[in-house]
């Protein structure tokens, strides 16, 4: 059984993140603080990891990984532990601590993962509701000073 309603899934691209539209509509978002950084592995596309200020408050984090995805192949192998890492540097040193990160509660490894990393969980709520089914998710934090970077 999904997590996600039926139709919601239905009006949804298939496959979003494998699309360039997709991607130019991200990277058409960053600033300054927003940063998308897009990680290759031997000149092909593997994923990315999308950090910057929160846009509302997460307890006392100021700083947020918004989104992190790898391609499929490319997952398992530590590479996105270290893109934790890396973004959470690039805060550290934009002074954007502490520093959060969200997951849908049904995201079980993701959550897992940034437990495994140290982040302590801050909030349960719900990220949207649709057709009468609310969907949670997690938002957890690195608490200050940060460890481990
Ligand atoms: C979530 C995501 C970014 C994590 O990246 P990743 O590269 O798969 O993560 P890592 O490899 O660093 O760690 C994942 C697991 O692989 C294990 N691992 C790390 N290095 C490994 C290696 N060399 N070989 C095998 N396993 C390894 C880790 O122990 C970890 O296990 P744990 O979660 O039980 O602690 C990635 O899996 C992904 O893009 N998933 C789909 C999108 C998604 O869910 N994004 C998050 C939305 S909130």
């Amino acid at each position: 059984m999904g997590h996600l309603p039926d139709d919601l899934l239905a009006g949804l691209e298939s496959g979003p993140w494998h699309s360039a539209a997709a991607w130019r509509a991200v990277l058409a978002s960053d600033d300054d603080a927003t940063v998308t950084e897009i990680v290759e592995i031997e000149d092909e596309p593997a994923g990315f990891v999308r950090s910057g200020p929160v846009d509302a408050p997460r307890g006392a984090c100021r700083g947020i990984i918004q989104s992190i995805y790898l391609l499929r192949d490319y997952r398992a192998k530590g590479l996105g532990s270290a893109l934790i890492d890396r973004a959470r540097a690039r805060l550290r040193d934009a002074v954007l601590t502490p520093v959060a990160i969200e997951a849908f509660v049904f995201n079980a490894p993701a959550l897992a993962l940034y437990r495994r990393l140290g982040a302590r969980d801050i909030d349960r709520r719900t990220a949207f509701e649709h057709g009468g089914v609310v969907v949670e998710e997690i938002v957890l934090g690195w608490p200050e000073p940060p460890s481990g970077v």
